[in-house]
């Protein structure tokens, strides 16, 4: 019904306005005394220590979001950290032992692939840790312990809220590890806590503007393909709007790390095809922000439409771009709980204008329970 919408035509909408939420109630009670505090102590500190590795396994967003924590997690704790497709894991002969800690994301907390990733994980004795939307869901019961985001039930197929949750608690996850490892000192561990606390403003922030990119949205729905450009976390964050695009608009879309373009992609640029560009903060990123800057103006003069969603006085990048979307400063691993959110609403109104159900896109279920 309408009122279960909360006024809105569409779950998928309301879910995109409940994200500074979803944010705050997944960080909510992991920092306590000047600590992190992960799980109801399943994983003790020790375990923690013990960690030589990890692995993040998941499927469609939930694989982004490892994709967005590989980069923080690597940094805090200067473990090496690889993020697989579930389904692709138990199928190769991945190297797991006691010390790898396996993370596997799910919002559903059903979803076979990662489920069965999980299994094979456990039975190679690696200890594994659920990301979950969903209490008392199969994975987290399969798990050696669980986090769970608290992004509420989500009812969209296409997943919002659940996304940016998901990074949260991986990088409570990184954070976590990097204070049991001492790779960072308790005031750095509580410092970057408190910029995650900072999270849920900013994207508050960022709904304040979309209006613009729902008429962006309106003006390109009939376009045959778009491509999606970013570097750093906004290479994931391309990724996850392609999909998003796919999902929900049906159109060809298609993310790719920036610095790639010339090794091929460029080879796509037409006349018109609208690139949106995820541009990093030319202060916090200044080397990748120029690098990208000059692969707008590429793309550009081969006659694409170059959609570029860029920090806030962001003025290098202005004069090429055919549609700016500006998005609050934040530190740049915080970047991506930002830039997504225009992504999404560009795919829904896309969808919407071009007729389909945002709720339920064709051929998709919310929970995938087979292999
Ligand atoms: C995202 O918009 C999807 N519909 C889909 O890719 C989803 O993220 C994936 O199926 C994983 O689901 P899960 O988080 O419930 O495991």
């Amino acid at each position: 019904s309408a009122a279960e919408k909360g006024g809105h035509e569409y779950f998928m909408l309301k879910e995109i306005e409940e994200q500074p939420d979803a944010l705050a109630n997944t960080l909510r009670g992991h920092f306590s005394d000047g600590r992190i505090v992960l799980d109801e102590q399943r994983l003790s500190d020790q375990d923690l220590r013990d960690v030589d590795k990890v692995f993040v396994i998941a499927c469609g967003s939930a694989y982004h979001s490892g994709l967005v924590a590989k980069y923080a997690i690597e940094h805090w704790t200067r473990l090496p950290v690889e993020v697989e497709l579930a389904s692709e894991f138990r199928y190769r002969d991945p190297v797991l032992d006691r010390d790898t800690l396996v993370v596997a994301v799910s919002q559903s907390g059903e979803t076979a692939d990662t489920l069965e990733a999980v299994r094979h994980a456990r039975e190679q004795k690696a200890r594994v840790l659920a990301v979950c939307n969903t209490n008392g869901a199969q994975i987290p019961r399969e798990s050696d312990a669980v986090l769970y985001t608290h992004a509420g039930p989500e009812i969209g197929v296409a997943s919002t809220k659940a996304f940016l949750a998901q990074i949260a608690a991986n990088y409570l996850v990184g954070l976590a590890l990097a204070q049991a490892r001492g790779t960072k000192y308790p005031d750095e561990v509580a410092r970057e806590f408190a910029e995650l606390e900072a999270a849920p403003a900013a994207v508050q922030k960022v709904l304040s503007t979309v209006d613009q990119v729902r008429d962006l949205g309106r003006r390109i729905a009939d376009s045959r393909a778009v491509l999606f450009l970013g570097r750093h976390v906004g290479f994931p964050v391309a990724l996850e709007g392609a999909l998003k695009l796919k999902e929900l608009a049906y159109m060809h879309a298609e993310g790719f790390a920036a610095g790639e373009l010339k090794h091929g992609p460029i080879a796509l640029i037409e006349d018109g095809l609208p690139v949106v560009v995820v541009m990093p903060s030319p202060k916090g990123r200044a080397v990748l922000h120029a690098k990208l800057v000059s692969n707008i103006s590429e793309i550009q003069a081969r006659g694409a439409r170059t959609i570029v969603i860029a920090e806030e006085g962001d003025e290098t990048v202005r004069p090429f771009a055919d549609e700016l979307v500006e998005i609050p400063a934040v530190p740049t691993l915080l970047q991506p709980l930002v830039s997504t959110v225009p992504l999404q609403v560009l795919a829904a109104e896309i969808a919407k204008t071009r007729g389909y159900d945002v709720d339920k896109p064709r051929n998709l279920a919310k929970s995938v329970t087979v292999e």
